[in-house]
């Protein structure tokens, strides 16, 4: 039997038949204002909350705006401050914009801090740090390879350029990664709403219903066997 790690995340642990199987790494895909950010943050908070210290790499807004974000959102979880100066949460942006850096991050972290959970935002910014697709193919490979050695689960929040369901494109992370969470905001009547589906989890019987999901101020409630439409 795989080992898995619980999420913690209401709902979604249920959808992935009790959690990510161990050392393995899922991209959470989705557009701009879907959530990446939100689901990646209450992921490590509830690893912190169980004992199992985590990083948050952040690229694309600055550490402070997270937490300061965050805290907003979840206004229910007064403990954010106190995990962080217990080292239980590290939220912090790598010195150099290279994926070496980013990989001797992770690496100080999980040797001495026992992280076992990583978010990695993004890696649309870490495409960035390319001039062609193929150094990034090459890189993500690499990476990936470097990632499988490391004893931490990792969520790789990737931009999608779309919103729309039907026209998703598949990308590199979608090969190499061992799982992939979409989250979308659809379009329903006269506002949207959120959804999640697990597109592939290796190793898992997951659900692969598209299922509604909220961001509460106690966390995100992920609606399973409730229906978008
Ligand atoms: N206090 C809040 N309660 C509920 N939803 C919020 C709150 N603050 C922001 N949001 C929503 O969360 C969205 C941002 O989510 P985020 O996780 O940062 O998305 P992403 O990382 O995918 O861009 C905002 O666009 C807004 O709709
Ligand atoms: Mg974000």
């Amino acid at each position: 039997m795989l080992e898995k790690m619980k999420t913690g995340i209401a709902g979604l642990d249920e959808m992935l038949e009790g959690g990510i199987p161990r050392r393995r790494h899922v991209a959470i895909y989705g557009g701009p204002g879907t959530g990446k950010t939100t689901l990646g943050f209450e992921y490590l908070y509830r690893g912190a909350k169980m004992g199992e210290p985590g990083l948050y790499l952040t690229l694309e807004e600055g550490p402070e705006d997270i937490i300061d974000n965050m805290k907003n959102q979840f206004k229910a979880l007064t403990d954010i401050d106190e995990l962080i100066a217990n080292q239980k949460l590290f939220i912090e942006a790598p010195n150099d914009y290279t994926v070496d850096a980013i990989v001797k991050i992770l690496e100080t972290r999980i040797i001495e801090n026992d992280v076992v959970r990583a978010v990695i935002d993004s890696a649309t910014m870490v495409k960035a740090m390319f001039e062609t697709e193929a150094e990034y193919r090459k890189t993500m490979v690499e990476f990936f390879n470097l990632l499988k050695n490391l004893d931490c689960n990792t969520f790789l929040l990737v931009e999608a350029e779309t919103s729309e369901r039907t026209k998703i494109r598949f990308e590199i992370e979608h090969y190499i990664l061992d799982g992939i969470i979409n989250l979308y905001s659809l379009d329903k009547g006269d506002h949207r709403v959120r959804a999640l589906e697990i597109f592939k989890m290796r190793g898992t019987n997951h659900s692969r219903d598209l299922v509604p999901f909220k961001v509460t101020p106690s966390g995100v409630k992920v609606y399973v066997g409730e229906k978008v439409f």
